[in-house]
């Protein structure tokens, strides 16, 4: 074997090695029984107040206006500073379900609003009201959430152990008028969730 040769194989080995190591490096950053939740930006629970849907059109959500099999993005909790407002861990899609999953009643039950952070690597997914989807999908890897629970049932996210196969949600109440409002949300694993890390279902 030529001088140059060698140096050939002890560059691609070294390559190679490398590859490794940063395979590695990522099936152990993604490891399940890591407490992921833990180091998530979300919001602290305490601080919280009932606060009112508001839609990208700057209006309140109404259960008597708001289309079925429809979504839009909103932001909770809303800080008012339109620079933190755009961050990830805020963005929810708000749904009313298609009328063949109970979205035909006017009230809170045809509605949900869950984390928009993908469960699997954090790209935001949303809501597709077409025939045949009805259904989250994510862009990046295709999991695919049931608009119902917010759990995934299809893609690498569905692959995941209980709590990170289902989304953080919030709990919302309608009052007289139809107007829609946000519960106070509690970010833990065993209430609403953890954006970014999931929900156990009760
Ligand atoms: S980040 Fe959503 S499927 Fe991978």
């Amino acid at each position: 074997m030529s001088q140059g040769d060698s140096t050939k194989v002890a560059t691609l080995s070294r390559r190679d090695f490398l590859k490794l190591m940063g395979a590695a490096g990522t099936a152990l950053t993604f490891a399940p029984f890591v407490p992921w939740g833990k180091f998530m930006p979300n919001p602290d629970s305490a601080k919280l107040e009932k606060v009112p849907v508001i839609l990208p059109d700057g209006g309140q959500a109404n259960v008597n206006t708001f289309p079925t099999n429809h979504a839009e993005v909103i932001t909770y909790p809303s800080t008012g500073d339109r620079v933190l407002d755009e961050e990830a861990f805020r963005k929810w899609q708000f749904i009313r379900l298609p009328e063949e999953l109970g979205g035909a009643k006017n009230d809170a039950s045809s509605f949900r609003a869950f984390s928009m952070v993908c469960l699997h690597l954090w790209c935001l997914w949303k809501y597709w009201p077409q025939e045949g989807r009805k259904r989250g999908e994510c862009p990046c890897h295709g999991s695919m959430y049931n608009p119902m629970t917010g759990t995934a049932f299809a893609g690498p996210a569905s692959l995941q152990a209980s709590p990170s196969n289902t989304l953080a949600k919030l709990d919302m109440e309608a009052d007289s008028k139809g107007d829609l409002w946000i519960l106070p949300a509690k970010f833990s694993p065993n209430d609403n969730g953890v954006v970014g890390y999931g929900r156990f279902i009760k």
